[in-house]
């Protein structure tokens, strides 16, 4: 038994002394005694009253040197690189894509094949989605992880991923995967193990004998998944209960005992070594759980991100985490931090840009790009128009009340109209999660599908163009759901499959769409121009320096249908970026132009633009304007 110490000083000693016997190089120790007061301080934080917390310590402590000892000499180079240019993911060069394995292609071989494709896109990041083994049949898309160290084998194998995260790195693209540390699957041999009482994995997972423990917590969480189970616990077998916020299968882990922080932890460092670069933190918001609680984003919730951070910058330094918290915006922003998570998904911008889609009123996104983009330094965005998820409308309540919005209303009105229950309605969505109990549903479409071209909808085609515009604009990274830049539509054959029927998301994760893919060069088709102008968009943002990291001023264009903003690079060169959501043509006035020098130049036509006689915007239509300030 050994309890942590509140002043560290003894503890890090201990631990230096036993890191040096295990034989721990210089370049290690140096990181070790940098990172391990913080790491030691997150510990005592999470688990100063448990009997194992020191020794769980040292023990993740002696696991970062041993991963340290065999990290590949080219990560070692990686993470010198990355240490000397922290703000390598802030570039306006950098791109995302993600795709599934088994989608886009048939394996993780095909996937390498598409690599010459991956650098014609301009692809610097790869988000490959859950590639692990779990259980066969539903596996809610690979969320259900088995084993954190074997590949699925159907698509390959963990050797091979390591040489296409190389092969990646040669090409330029840093292969992102999902750490999927809230829960495993039931497969799991944790999940045996706990099941049977085995000691040591008893308090893996959280176990209960009967009903109490469930229904006190029930009282305060929220459903996440209830057409698969009501509540957040589903019955075992023997008739006991276990935690399973998502699907009955995912159990969540419980990681009010040390022994699961250590045991992920090693997962994590072994991902870190097969060359993985960014880790995308699944479901963030749900790692710590406590009684009275909604059991969200609760204050152990960043302890533990934090602590995983050290532990990687001790042992593999040039890793980043991207957080998944699709939640209240003030709760989304509380994980982003260099300490914490380096990149977040942006769901509000997301939401955001598809709330203005509908209702042609740029205001809420308008609104939101002046409070809620600025992020800390070292930190970014990821933008996406929508994800292998389905949309959930998580703007703030009182964000909205502002501009006199009812906010339960509102989302009512959005999920009618995304699902193609609202009159005039231009979207082909499907719901997901319908509640009846709380009335709450969230949206499942690919991009093509929800923004009309499905429906025929002659104005389609540029709203896809121009929510992808905004996503490349606002700083960060952009993030493409692969197959949506050649206007993929959506797939409805999951219903016909018992596994997916029940799961409206796999609607829009198609399977590569070859037919659309083929004909991308060819503008007299949906694909072939959505994929011109896309790729023209994508190749303009990469030679714009001001479009690089997240710094942004809001531009009042004094329409409520446009949306105006100005980007800067270090030299303070600027772009001003307007974009009209709405069906009319908007007109921007000269007088609101005036603060700019007459000249303007249209990074998107190539013209040079008069603003002194103010400037017409067409429906849907966006200018990305390089401006200077009127000397
Ligand atoms: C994340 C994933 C989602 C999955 C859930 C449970 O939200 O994006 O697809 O269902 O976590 O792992």
């Amino acid at each position: 038994m050994s309890h942590l110490t509140a002043d560290g000083t003894e503890d890090i000693a201990r631990i230096l002394e036993a890191l040096r016997a295990q034989g721990a190089d210089d370049d290690f120790l140096f990181r070790a005694r940098t990172h391990l007061p913080r790491l030691h301080r997150l510990f005592s934080e999470l688990y100063g009253d448990h009997p194992h917390g020191l020794e769980r310590l040292g023990e993740v402590c002696s696991l970062a040197a041993s991963s340290w000892a065999t990290r590949p000499l080219e990560l070692k180079a990686l993470d010198a690189q990355r240490e000397a240019n922290p703000t390598w993911f802030e570039s306006e060069r950098m791109l995302g894509g993600v795709c599934y394995v088994d989608r886009y292609g048939d394996g993780l071989d095909s996937i390498r094949r598409q690599i010459p494709y991956f650098r014609e896109l301009g692809l610097t990041y790869l988000h490959l989605m859950p590639l692990f083994e779990s259980p066969e049949g539903n596996s809610d898309g690979g969320y259900a992880v088995s084993s954190y160290r074997r590949v699925n084998p159907a698509l390959g194998s963990m050797e091979e991923l390591a040489a296409l995260a190389a092969e990646l790195r040669l090409a330029g693209i840093s292969l992102v995967v999902d750490f999927i540390f809230n829960h495993t699957s039931n497969e799991h041999e944790w999940a045996r193990k706990a099941v049977a009482g085995e000691p040591g994995f008893e308090d893996f997972y959280l176990i209960f004998p009967d009903r109490t423990m469930p229904d006190a917590y029930e009282r305060t969480t929220r459903e996440i998944f209830p057409d698969d189970h009501p509540g957040s616990f589903v019955q075992l077998a023997d008739g006991r209960w276990v935690w399973a916020t998502f699907y009955h299968f995912q159990w969540d882990l419980n990681y009010a005992n040390p022994a699961v922080f250590q045991a992920m932890a090693g997962e994590m460092l072994f991902l870190a070594n097969q060359g993985v670069e960014i880790l995308r933190m699944d479901a963030v918001a749900f790692i710590w759980k406590r009684l009275g609680t909604a059991c969200e984003s609760l204050p152990e919730a960043h302890l533990l991100l934090q602590a995983f951070n050290a532990v990687l910058r001790m042992a593999a330094p040039s890793l980043l985490f991207k957080s998944e918290a699709i939640v209240h915006p003030d709760e989304v922003a509380e994980y982003i931090s260099p300490d914490e998570c380096q990149l977040s998904y942006n769901p509000l911008q997301m939401a955001l840009t598809w709330e203005a889609l509908a209702t042609r009123d740029a205001r809420l996104l308008q609104q939101a790009l002046e409070r809620r983009h600025a992020l800390p330094p070292e930190t970014a965005w990821v933008n996406y128009v929508r994800s292998h998820d389905d949309i959930g409308w998580t703007f703030a309540d009182e964000d909205a009340a502002e501009l006199g919005i009812d906010a339960f209303g509102h989302r009512r009105f959005l999920n009618d109209f995304y699902v193609g229950r609202a009159p005039g309605t231009f979207a082909r969505g499907v719901p997901f999660q319908e509640n009846p109990k709380t009335g709450d549903a969230r949206v499942a479409g690919t991009t093509a599908s929800l923004a009309g071209v499905e429906a025929g909808d002659p104005a389609g085609e540029d709203r896809v163009v121009l929510a992808h515009a905004l996503a490349m604009s606002t700083g960060g990274i952009p993030l493409l759901y692969l197959g949506d830049e050649v206007a993929q539509l959506n797939d409805y054959s999951y219903a016909d499959d018992p596994d997916e029927a029940g799961d409206s998301r796999w609607v829009h994760r198609p399977h590569r769409p070859e037919k659309n893919y083929a004909e991308r060069t060819d503008a007299s088709t949906p694909a072939g121009r959505i994929f011109g102008r896309l790729t023209d968009l994508l190749s303009i943002r990469r030679a714009t320096p001001e479009f690089g990291g997240n710094t942004l001023w809001p531009f009042d264009a004094h329409s409520s249908a446009v949306v105006g903003f100005v980007r800067a690079d270090a030299a303070q060169s600027k772009v001003l970026v307007l974009a009209n959501v709405g069906d009319h043509p908007a007109r921007i006035d000269a007088l609101t132009l005036s603060g700019w020098a007459p000249t303007a130049a249209d990074l998107v036509t190539g013209d040079s633009v008069s603003l002194s006689d103010g400037l017409d915007l067409p429906a849907h239509g966006f200018r990305w304007l390089r401006v200077s300030d009127r000397s």
